[in-house]
C-alpha cells in the first residue's frame, strides 16, 4: 500500500483496456500500422481543443521541438534562449539541430523563463528562437515573450510537454498562434502507449514543412527530413484519451485545490494560488529551503511510501554535456534540487491528499 506517484491501474482500467484493445486489433488485422484514419481524427480534435488551427502528430516530444526549430529556420551557429530548469530534452533539441543554447534564468518561485534575464539576454546575443517551458504544467508569461518577438524578431517554440490542460491569458495553451510542442509520453496528462508528439501552429506554410520534415521531408519541395510518423496505434490510443481528458485534468485542478488549503501556512514555498486555475497540474512542486532540506523531505514521504521527485536535480548548466553553456543562470541553480513534487494524478482521494499534506506539515513542523 501506499500512495503512489502515477496511477496507471485506474487510467488504463479494463472498459479502457477493451475499448484500446478493439482499436489496436484492427489496425493489426487492416496492416494500417503507420499514419491512419485515428490520427487525422486526433489531429482534428485536438488542434480545435487547444484553440489551433493544425495539429501535427510526430514520434515524441523531442522530435516536435527540433522539427519546430528547423521549420522556423533555426539551424547551424544560431543561438536559441532555453530556460536553465527544465528536462534535458529543451536544451537537447537545440544542439542536435547544430544550434546553440543561450540559457535564460528562471523566476525561483516558479521554475518559468525569467522575462527580465531573456530582456538582458536580448541585449547582447542575437537570438534566432526563443523556447519558453511552461514547466510543471505552469503557463509561461507568454504575451512579453510575443512582445519581445516582435521588437526582436525571434521565433518561439513554446514547449508545452508537460502543459496539456493548461491556460494562457488568452486561451488553451496552444492557441497563441505560436509553434508549441507537446509530448505524449506515458507519464504525461494526456498521454500514449509509448512515445508520441505533436506540433501546434496556425500557420499554413509552417504546418506544410513539419509535415514534410516528419515523413523524409516529402513534399512538392525539395528538402531532407527525417522519419518521426506517428504510429497508428499511438494516435488511436491518444484519440480515446481524448474522451476524457477534460475530467481528468479537472480532477488534478481538485487534488491541486486540497494540497493548497492543507498546506497553508507551511515553512515552505507553494506557487501563487492563481495558478489553480491556469496550471495543467501535470506536477505540483513545493520549494524548499536547499538540497538538504528537500532531499530529507523526500526521504520521509518515501518512509511513508508517498512517491515524489525532484524535478529537477539538476538546472541545465549542471548536466555535464551542458555546462559549457553560455547565459544566466543563477536562479536556476540555485532552485535545482531543492523542489519536491507532490503526487497529483487524476485518482488521488481528498483523504489520500490530506495524507500526503500531513506527513508534509509533520516533516516540516
Ligand atoms: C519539458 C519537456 N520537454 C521535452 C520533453 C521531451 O519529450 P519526449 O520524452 O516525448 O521526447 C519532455 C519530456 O519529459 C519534457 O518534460
Amino acid at each position: 500500500m501506499g500512495i503512489s506517484f502515477y496511477n496507471f491501474e485506474s487510467l488504463h482500467d479494463s472498459s479502457f483496456q477493451k475499448a484500446a484493445m478493439e482499436r489496436i486489433a484492427k489496425i493489426v488485422s487492416d496492416g494500417s500500422f503507420v499514419e491512419g484514419e485515428y490520427n487525422t481524427k486526433f489531429e482534428n480534435e485536438f488542434a480545435k481543443l487547444q484553440g489551433s488551427k493544425h495539429c501535427l502528430l510526430v514520434g515524441n516530444g523531442t522530435d516536435a521541438l527540433e522539427i519546430s526549430l528547423l521549420a522556423c529556420g533555426v539551424g547551424h551557429g544560431d543561438k536559441v534562449g532555453v530556460p536553465g530548469i527544465t528536462f534535458y530534452a529543451s536544451a537537447e533539441a537545440v544542439l542536435n539541430i547544430g544550434a546553440t543554447p543561450i540559457l535564460i534564468d528562471v523566476e525561483y518561485d516558479t521554475g518559468l523563463i525569467s522575462i527580465e534575464s531573456l530582456k538582458r539576454t536580448l541585449t547582447h546575443h542575437n537570438l534566432k528562437a526563443v523556447m519558453p517551458v511552461h514547466i510543471y504544467g505552469l503557463p509561461a508569461n507568454i504575451s512579453e515573450i510575443n512582445k519581445l518577438a516582435e521588437a526582436h524578431d525571434f521565433s518561439i517554440v513554446e514547449d508545452a510537454a508537460q502543459a496539456q490542460g493548461a491556460k494562457l491569458e488568452s486561451g488553451p495553451i496552444g492557441s497563441s498562434g505560436n509553434l508549441t510542442t507537446f509530448s505524449f509520453y506515458p507519464t504525461k496528462n494526456l498521454s500514449a502507449f509509448g512515445d508520441a508528439g505533436c506540433i501546434l501552429t496556425d500557420s499554413d506554410e509552417l504546418a506544410k514543412a513539419i509535415r514534410a520534415i516528419r515523413n523524409h521531408g516529402r513534399d512538392d519541395e525539395e528538402r531532407l527530413g527525417r522519419n518521426s510518423r506517428c504510429d497508428h496505434i499511438q494516435a488511436a490510443v491518444l484519440h480515446l484519451k481524448l474522451e476524457k481528458i477534460s475530467q481528468y485534468n479537472d480532477q488534478r485542478k481538485k487534488v491541486a485545490a486540497i494540497y493548497f488549503k492543507e498546506l497553508e501556512g507551511i515553512n515552505a514555498g507553494l506557487l501563487n494560488k492563481k495558478y489553480v486555475e491556469t496550471s495543467s497540474w501535470h506536477l505540483f512542486p513545493i520549494q524548499l529551503k536547499d538540497k538538504a532540506e528537500a532531499s530529507s523531505l523526500m526521504g520521509h514521504l518515501k518512509s511513508k511510501n508517498i512517491g515524489n521527485t525532484s524535478f529537477y536535480e539538476k538546472a541545465l548548466s549542471g548536466e555535464r554535456p551542458l555546462s559549457h553553456l553560455e547565459g544566466e543562470k543563477t536562479e536556476a541553480e540555485r532552485k535545482a534540487g531543492s523542489t519536491v513534487c507532490l503526487p497529483i494524478h487524476p485518482f488521488l482521494t481528498s483523504d489520500e491528499v490530506k495524507l500526503v499534506a500531513n506527513e508534509v506539515k509533520a516533516f516540516l513542523s
